[in-house]
Parts: structure tokens; sequence; C-alpha cells
């Protein structure tokens, strides 16, 4: 199989391990306390976008601007809200099917790699005791450019030396699968199939499915 598929590279936050209801909630909670709420829907448009760039969406779509004092402040409160709630999760919100699929990789020797937007992702990994079974980390400390952008999934593929054609990302978010697919990676969206319409396939999580399935989406791609 290692001479089909090269990698794999998961998203964390939504993909590995529940954490885009605990983002969601304290983005909205900064917004409320600026005077702006919004939905899940628009919440969408924040998965996958780093920490800068996420308050940047929100604050143009409230129509308010900020020092770049308060800026900073609003960050890091932010961060600060987001560290507390997930300060005693463990490994029970890992995703269903995620453990499996990361020894059965394992078990074919297929590298696996963590391409995220996340500043928090080491300490989340560690934290969900899953770190070991990494061999690369790209997170949001290693890019200058959030996804849409492919960076933080180009960063792996440099890395081992590998095509990316030949390796399969793992995603949440609308703008993650974007960045696998402007690549020309093989995006695997996770989540809704109505909202990631654009992933070369659409699973709901990864409970009971086989790496070996990845074949059939590399093969189509050439
Ligand atoms: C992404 C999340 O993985 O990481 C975003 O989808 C989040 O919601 C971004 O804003 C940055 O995360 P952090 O942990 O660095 O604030
Ligand atoms: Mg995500």
């Amino acid at each position: 199989m290692k001479q089909h598929l090269s990698a794999c590279i998961f998203d964390l936050d939504g993909v590995i391990v529940d954490t885009a209801k605990y983002h969601f909630q304290a983005w909205r909670n900064l917004g409320q306390s600026l005077g702006f709420d919004f939905n899940e829907q628009f919440n969408e448009k924040l998965k996958g976008v780093s920490r800068v760039d996420s308050l940047k969406l929100i604050l143009s779509h409230a129509g308010i601007t900020l020092s770049d004092q308060d800026f900073a402040k609003a960050l890091a409160s932010k961060n600060e809200e987001y560290l507390g709630l997930i300060s005693s999760m463990d490994k029970d919100e890992i995703l269903p099917g995620v453990l499996p699929y990361l020894i059965k990789l394992c078990k074919h020797n297929i590298p696996i790699a963590l391409g995220s937007a996340s500043k928090n992702a080491r300490k989340i990994l560690q934290q969900i005791e899953l770190i070991e079974f990494f061999d690369f980390i790209s997170d949001g400390t290693m890019v200058q450019r959030s996804k849409p952008d492919p960076e933080v999934f180009l960063l792996v593929t440099e890395h081992f030396g590998l095509e990316p054609k030949k390796c399969v990302v793992f995603e949440d978010s609308i703008k993650g699968v974007i960045a696998a697919n402007t690549a020309d990676f093989v995006s695997i969206g996770i989540g809704d199939a109505n909202i990631l319409e654009m992933a070369d396939v659409v699973y709901e999580n990864l409970l009971g499915k086989e790496p070996e399935m990845l074949l059939n989406y590399l093969n189509k791609k050439g």
C-alpha cells in the first residue's frame, strides 16, 4: 500500500479531537462582548483559520475596528477562555474512529502528519495522548499564511520529500478542503457532506473506515 499512498495528513480541531465546539464557544463569547453575536453558519467561515485571521473576520463582519492594543487583548482573552475550556479535556474527546484508524496506518507503515492552523496543537496532542503517532507536526507556529492557503500541508510534503497527489488530507473545514485541493492533495472531508461538497469524498467520521479505501481516491486522481 505504501508505494501508492505516501502519507496521511490530519487537521486537528474537528478531525482528531472535538475542540471545534470550544473554539466556537470562545469566539462567540468574545464576539458578544464586542456586541456581535454569530451562529454556527458564520462559524463555518472561521474553521481552519488562524487566530489572528479569525478575529479580523469577526471584526469585519461586525463592522468593528480595534486599536492594535485592543486587538492583541482580544486575541489573548479568546485564547485564555479556550485554554480554560480544554483544560480538563482528555482522550475521551478524541473523535470516533480516530484511534483505530491511526493504529491501522501505523501497521501499514504510512507516515502520519498533522496539518493544523492551531498554535495549541502540540499541547492538545499531548493532552489526548496521541502525539506519539505523529511523524511530523505542521502547525500554526510554523506558517505565514492561513488555510485556504496550502502552506501548512506543503510543509509536510516538503519535509518528507513527497508528491501531494500521493498524500491524503483529512479536514473538517471548507477552507482546509480548498487548501488541500489547491495543492492537488486527495481531500477527505470529515463531517457534513452538504458543507464539505468540494472534498474528493466526505466521511461523517472515521468510525469503521479502512485506510485501504484511500487507494480508490488516489487512483482516480491519476
Ligand atoms: C484551527 C481551528 O484548527 O485553529 C480554528 O479550526 C482556530 O477555529 C485555529 O482558530 C487557530 O487555533 P489556536 O489554537 O492557535 O487559537
Ligand atoms: Mg479543523
